[in-house]
Order: C-alpha cells, then structure tokens, then sequence
C-alpha cells in the first residue's frame, strides 16, 4: 500500500477536527456568541479529536517513516499541555486562553511538519 495515500484519511480528520476546535474556540474568545455549555463541549469533543488524530498519525508515521514522526510527537506532548492548562484552570478572557490559543496553533504547525516529512520520506522510498 502507497503510505501517503495511508495517511490522507487521518491527515483531513486531523485538519477539520483543528479547524473547528478553532473555530469555536475563537468565537468564544471573541464573544460571538455565549459560551454556553454545548457548545464548550462540542469544542472540547473537537479539540481531542484533534489529540486523538495526532496521535493515530504519530503511530502509523512512525511504522512507515520513524524518523519523520518526531514532530508529531512533539505536537501531541503541546497538546496535551494546552489540554491541561483548559481543563483544570480558569483560562476564558485571560492570558491563559490565549496560551492556550498559541500552543494548539504551535502543535498544528508541528503536526504539519510531521505529514510533510513522512510524505517526502514516502516519495523518496
Ligand atoms: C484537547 C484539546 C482541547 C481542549 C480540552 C480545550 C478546552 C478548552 C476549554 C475548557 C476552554 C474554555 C472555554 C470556556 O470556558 O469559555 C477553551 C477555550 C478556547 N480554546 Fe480550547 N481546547 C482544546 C483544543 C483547542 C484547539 C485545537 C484550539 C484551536 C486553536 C483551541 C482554541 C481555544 C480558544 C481560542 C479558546 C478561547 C479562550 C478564551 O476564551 O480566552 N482549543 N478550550
């Protein structure tokens, strides 16, 4: 089997779980609209779908390509740090939010690093 094509799944989960945890997060941010219960929680859902492709990423880049997959380990360890800064601290219209905002934007930039290295490791294979 083509690895890229392998990864093309878990990579467009990946971009559109980030895509909405920021979407939902930044109309949050901005008082878009009320940061009610649902919808906290459907950016909450969003975001470990996020940590839960990096993940599933990290591990299968690191069966094809292992040397490629450091970046992607390095996103989910940022992730998780993120997570828990939101999870158990009051981080809504303070500078924690906005670390927050910064380490998911960092972890996403890394994660990319991580499918462009395992791409060019496939096609030079
Ligand atoms: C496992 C992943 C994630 C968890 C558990 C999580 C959790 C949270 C929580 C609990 C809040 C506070 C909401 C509130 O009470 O108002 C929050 C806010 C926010 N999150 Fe996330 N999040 C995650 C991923 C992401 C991602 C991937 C992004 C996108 C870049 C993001 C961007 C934001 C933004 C912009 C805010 C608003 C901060 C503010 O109001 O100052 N989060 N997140």
């Amino acid at each position: 089997m083509n690895p890229p094509q392998n990864l093309k799944f878990t990579t467009m989960f990946l971009r559109t779980a980030f895509l909405l945890a920021l979407l939902l997060g930044l109309g949050d941010m901005f008082g878009l609209w009320p940061a009610t219960r649902l919808l906290v929680d459907a950016h909450i859902i969003a975001g470990l779908l996020f940590l839960g492709s990096v993940w599933a990423l990290a591990t299968k880049v690191n069966k094809t390509a292992p040397g490629a997959a450091g970046p992607l380990w390095a996103a989910l360890f940022v992730i998780l740090v993120g997570a828990v800064i939101a999870l158990f601290m009051k981080i809504s219209g303070n500078l924690l939010g906005i670390l927050h905002l910064v380490l998911m934007l960092l972890a996403m930039g890394m994660a990319e690093m991580g499918i462009a290295r395992a791409k060019r490791r496939a096609a030079s294979a």
